[in-house]
């Protein structure tokens, strides 16, 4: 890392204002940013006042240990409770919970809050006569399927943590983290609809647990009907779970009780067992979800496209919605299944009213083509949301005008599985949007951008994103490791958390992420992010995905090369040497010629990672004409095939 500040080449100016209508309505007004900072605490305490705690806290904050936090010190609650039965006891049962769409057309299951009340209750009851007892691990593989929350809620219950594994993860990835988190049982499924055809977990899960010496129980759902090998250790769901009591006493837990574990796997090492426990939690998840997406439970339809294997799934399809009594939809399959106007046919159908999606899946919908989405009735959507990476301000304005009609605002939030909750992101009825800033921290938090000493830089400036106080989602620790949790996150600026992200700061303070600082390139003594030279790439019309990273020069120490997949109409001309010099160009005219590729290399695909990163370490190794790196976090390995084959037109 050099002392220079991160690059401030983007010069993006357009805005767009809340729509007047929804700010008058709007949850969440100007107002409450001052009253957070006036009183943190105070403001965190009346937000977890939107539970329903069993005993009350006695301190909000318990920070005299850091960074080890406790909060909400002494209070008790049941996560389960409070996402299912309060609404129930509410008279809000006959409230939809979840509208289920399988991947297969027509297969689709309602559970209102009543019915997952009883589901819940039920998979508790045989969690216990699983012999699992509250402090017990259980990890659950399994595919976007209804018995994946109810397997969440009723370990919540019972107090056993839960580790979710991605249904697409191989059996070693499994296995180490079963391993990992000593988890007693794993609830699994025959498989999972994708791509139009059945595709099986159970073997993954056979082949993990031969070498698995913790796990007594696999609890196995019958999904696709495939035949599956049986053993022992196995039982079926609707045997043990179908023939339960579906009622269940839920008893409260301590704030600080462990909720669930879940693994990054970050670019080294073994994953780090990301820990959250319960009120912190719940309290940011549920206040975030009412005020980042301006939740109105009484009539919107809120879908989140996310996997619940990644922390996205956990928190805004989970335990975020259901604390908030929303009603949500959740899609079991891919986006282009049976055809590529899947998702916008889910809108429609559900009447969606707020969409939270990733960048990564935006810039594949710009790739199929405007006249996709253009097919359907989504004038139903009134805010829609973007998470994961940041997001290419075309791709933004993009998503507002293809998908959002102009008039819907987009919240592009900031945050990490470590964080648990958003930290950074517009107010639907506040912020003015900026194509390609995640804007300010949400109230009650304090994030800033540093530079290599740590110190604020001013506006204008750019750095390092750091978070200066806690926050009541914040992970608590990594499984197992105090030392690398304070390694990891607390020791490269002293006294702050260290996300790992380069951010700048614009003229007015707002906050725009720059990408993983791993990833900066220093070219001739300049650093430059790779996220301004794709969004530059992006932001050309012939243009829908691009992907940067720095080789290794002699001449400049580093140069930019770019990775570029064509758009839509435009994937036939792309070949040709023209096209590259067009680019090339264009990068010059719009971030300065220090920022020209040196090389650009038209590919149908980008290496990403499960989650929908782009793999930029693989690229630098196909730049540097090194042979690859670990490829297995790939989630198609075949895509480095096809761009190798692609070098000898490399310009
Ligand atoms: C990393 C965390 C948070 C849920 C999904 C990812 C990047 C995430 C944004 C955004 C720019 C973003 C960061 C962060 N990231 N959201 N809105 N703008 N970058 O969780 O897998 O833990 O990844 O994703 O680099 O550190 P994760």
């Amino acid at each position: 890392m050099s002392q220079e500040p991160l690059s401030n080449l983007l010069k993006e100016n357009r805005r767009f204002a809340p729509p007047p209508e929804l700010a008058a309505a709007a949850n969440v007004k100007a107002d409450v940013y001052d009253e957070a900072a006036a009183d943190r605490l105070g403001f965190w305490a009346r937000q977890a006042e939107r539970l329903t705690w069993a005993k009350p806290w006695e301190q909000v904050l318990d920070w005299s240990n850091p960074p080890f936090a406790k909060w909400f010190v002494g209070g008790e609650l049941n996560v389960a409770y409070n996402c299912v039965d309060r609404h129930v006891e509410a008279g809000l049962g006959d409230r939809v919970a979840y509208h289920w769409e399988g991947e297969p057309e027509g297969d689709t299951r309602t559970l209102t809050y009543a019915d997952l009340q009883r589901e819940v209750n039920k998979a508790a009851n045989a969690l216990l006569e699983l012999g699992v007892r509250k402090g017990d691990r259980v990890a659950i593989y399994l595919p976007m399927i209804p018995e994946l929350p109810i397997s969440m809620l009723a370990c919540a219950r019972i107090g056993a943590t839960h580790s979710v594994v991605f249904g697409g993860f191989s059996a070693d990835a499994l296995r180490t983290r079963i391993n990992d988190a000593q988890a007693k049982l794993v609830i699994t499924a025959d498989g999972g609809y994708r791509r139009g055809k059945p595709s099986a977990l159970k073997p993954t899960v056979d082949e993990a647990v031969a070498d698995t010496p913790s796990v007594e129980r696999v609890l196995v759902v019958r999904r696709t009907g495939e035949e599956t090998a049986q053993h022992e250790r196995d039982v079926w769901w609707h045997d043990v779970v179908d023939r339960q009591s579906d009622r269940h006493e839920a008893q409260p837990h301590d704030a600080e009780h462990p909720l669930y574990i879940l693994y990054t796997s970050g670019t080294t090492g073994k994953p780090k067992g990301i820990l959250h426990t319960a009120g912190g939690y719940l309290t940011q998840v549920a206040y975030t979800h009412h005020a980042v997406f301006d939740l109105k439970p009484e009539t919107d339809v809120y879908w989140c496209s996310a996997d619940i294997g990644w922390v996205t799934g956990h928190s805004y399809i989970v335990y975020g919605p259901l604390a908030n009594g929303a009603t949500s939809v959740m899609y079991e399959g891919t986006p282009d299944t049976p055809h590529r106007g899947r998702w916008w046919e889910i809108i429609a159908k559900y009447k969606v009213t707020i969409f939270y999606t990733a960048p990564t899946a935006i810039r594949t919908f710009m790739k199929w083509g405007d006249d996709i989405p253009a097919k359907y009735d989504l004038s139903s959507l009134r805010v829609i949301g973007s998470v994961g990476e940041p997001i290419n301000p075309e791709a933004y304005v993009w998503y507002r005008h293809h998908i959002g009609a102009d008039r819907c605002p987009v919240v592009d939030t900031w945050w990490q599985t470590e964080t648990g909750a958003i930290m950074i992101s517009p107010l639907p009825g506040v912020t003015e949007g900026k194509p390609g800033a995640a804007m300010r921290p949400l109230p009650g938090i304090s994030a800033d951008v540093v530079d290599d000493t740590g110190a604020s830089v001013p506006n204008g400036g750019g750095g390092f994103l750091v978070l200066k106080e806690p926050w009541p989602s914040m992970l608590r620790t990594i499984w197992g490791d105090d030392e690398r949790y304070v390694k990891t996150y607390w020791s490269r600026f002293e006294g702050m958390y260290f996300a790992g992200d380069g951010a700048k700061k614009d003229d007015d303070g707002d906050i725009w992420l720059l990408g993983r600082v791993d990833d900066v390139m220093l070219v001739s003594g300049h650093n430059i992010s790779t996220t301004e030279v794709e969004s530059a790439l992006v932001s050309h019309p012939k243009v829908a995905e691009a992907a940067v990273t720095g080789a290794t020069d002699p001449v400049t120490g580093q140069a930019i090369v770019a990775f570029v997949i064509p758009r839509g109409a435009a994937e036939d001309e792309a070949d040709g040497e023209e096209f590259v010099k067009e680019l090339r160009d264009h990068v010059a005219r719009t971030l300065g010629p220090i920022a020209k590729p040196r090389q650009i290399m038209v590919v149908p695909e980008l290496p990403k990672t499960r989650s929908g990163k782009i793999m930029r370490r693989l690229l630098r190794d196909v730049a540097e004409n090194r042979s690859l790196g670990d490829v297995t976090t790939l989630t198609d390995s075949s895509v480095m095939d096809l761009i190798s084959a692609k070098l000898p037109t490399a310009k």
